[in-house]
């Protein structure tokens, strides 16, 4: 009898890659999927410990999975991810039913780690942080027959002071371009023609003669290479010679997710970003010199230490100058260990205060958002079909802007490319319908 195995994924883009890279390694061992906790004998939960929010909300899912468990005696719980590597032992102290805690190194040997835990009962631990693992060599089970997330960067070297990140992932670790290039060439051949490049601060990737620029364009020449997109940038690395590339390579797509975190120099300069304010307008000014229409994005954290009323309004003066086109906003969020946590205990910013700071700047997000996409209504855009639509019998396009458009059509038109007329506007998602089917 074949063993079975279900995976939930919490966090960011390079955790969804990650579950698709343990889904592999269960695959190539004989694992089959299925489709309810309830079915399967190992159960694994890809964790992000990037906000204690985030940690709560997978606690509290870990502890319902225990039903499954008492229900269905010798089903494994493994916790993997950032709050794996972050908590470590404490994580089974804490919570009994876990069975195995697995850092992101460690998922190559996830078949051998499941087998130690069926045989001592749980209690399984690894968290090492291991130099030598190159993730090279490991079949992914990709979910999407569109696009495809490809980690060319693991870790960081940054030391932004609110960030446990550098703790949870290590070093800067950056992919063979070989290798990067190799896995793009295959799964073109299989007919994925989105490529979304992930790292950390992906735009700082080095190998040998090689920086970002070159792989980029590299990437972008591919033949099947239809859309290249990456994420996130550090505004450090972001150089002229990248914005000359973006612009250059067709295939590169007009849109940057660039983390910002904060519009006051002096809160920039707590958070160790190593930029200023008007550094990073400036950068901001050359990808749109270059690319007029290019979509923007950020991060940005309210209620960081020290943080006061000149400081957020700093912040909402900077998001009226560069109107995004989106922004994931966060209240700051002490994790144990960062150097934020050690400043003066005067500059903690009340909870209330910072959760109205947060729905002010949501707000103007919004607002902003939905003003620029009204705008487009009416004008025609070429989207990519990605998948069926959660919402009844549409189906979910992307803009090369990565703005997501539902269109009436048929399933076969996934993975396709089209053009299709805007018709409405949520504020953040459009509506529309194809003109040359
Ligand atoms: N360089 C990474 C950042 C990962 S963390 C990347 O862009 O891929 C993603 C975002 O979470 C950060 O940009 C930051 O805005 C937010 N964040 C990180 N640590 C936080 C904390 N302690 N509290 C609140 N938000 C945080
Ligand atoms: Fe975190 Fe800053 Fe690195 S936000 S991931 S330490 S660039």
């Amino acid at each position: 009898m074949s063993k079975t195995y279900w995976v939930e994924t919490y966090g960011c883009q390079m955790n969804l890659s990650d579950s698709e890279l343990m889904e592999g390694v269960l695959a190539s061992s004989g694992y089959a999927q299925v489709s309810a906790p309830e079915d399967a004998d190992v159960i694994l939960v890809n964790t992000c410990a990037i906000r204690e929010h985030a940690e709560q909300r997978v606690l509290g899912r870990v502890a319902e999975l225990n039903r499954v468990k008492r229900e269905r005696p010798g089903t494994l719980i493994g916790v993997c991810g950032c709050m794996a590597q972050r908590l470590g032992t404490q994580l089974i102290e804490r919570a009994e039913h876990v069975d195995m805690v697995i850092g992101p190194d460690a998922y190559r040997s996830l078949p051998q780690l499941i087998d130690q835990a069926a045989r001592d009962g749980g209690g399984v631990v690894d968290v090492e942080l291991k130099d030598s693992e190159n993730y090279e060599g490991l079949e992914l089970r990709r979910k999407s027959q569109v696009s495809a997330w490809i980690p060319i960067q693991r870790g960081c070297d940054y030391r932004c002071t609110f960030c446990i990140v550098p703790f949870t992932r290590g070093p800067e670790k950056n992919r063979e371009p070989d290798a990067v290039l190799r896995e793009i060439e295959e799964q073109a051949a299989e007919g994925i023609t989105e490529f979304t490049l992930l790292g950390q601060t992906v735009n700082s990737y080095r190998y040998g003669d090689w920086d970002f620029p070159r792989l980029l364009r590299a990437v972008a020449r591919l033949p099947g290479v239809r859309r290249v997109r990456f994420t996130s940038p550090h505004p450090n690395d972001l150089t002229r010679g990248l914005v000359e590339v973006m612009a250059e390579e067709d295939a590169v797509c007009p849109q940057l997710h660039l983390p910002v975190q904060s519009g006051s120099d002096r809160v920039l300069k707590r958070m160790a970003r190593r930029y200023t304010r008007a550094e990073y307008m400036a950068k901001v000014g050359m990808l749109r010199d270059a690319i007029p229409h290019i979509a923007l994005g950020t991060d940005i954290i309210v209620g960081f230490p020290g943080e006061d009323e000149t400081d957020f309004e700093a912040t909402l003066d900077l998001v009226r100058s560069v109107r995004y086109d989106d922004a994931f906003t966060f209240r700051y969020s002490a994790r144990e260990g960062t150097p934020s946590t050690r400043m003066d205990q005067d500059w903690v910013v009340p909870d209330h205060v910072a959760q109205g700071r947060l729905e002010r700047l949501i707000a103007l997000v919004r607002e902003i958002a939905a003003e620029k996409n009204l705008a487009e209504v009416g004008k025609v855009a070429g989207v990519l079909v990605e998948k069926r639509a959660r919402r009844g019998d549409l189906l979910q396009a992307r803009t090369d802007t990565y703005k997501v458009v539902l269109i009436p059509g048929p399933e076969d038109w996934i993975g396709r490319y089209m053009r299709v007329a805007l018709t409405g506007t949520s504020g953040a998602t459009f509506t529309g319908f194809p003109v040359e089917p």
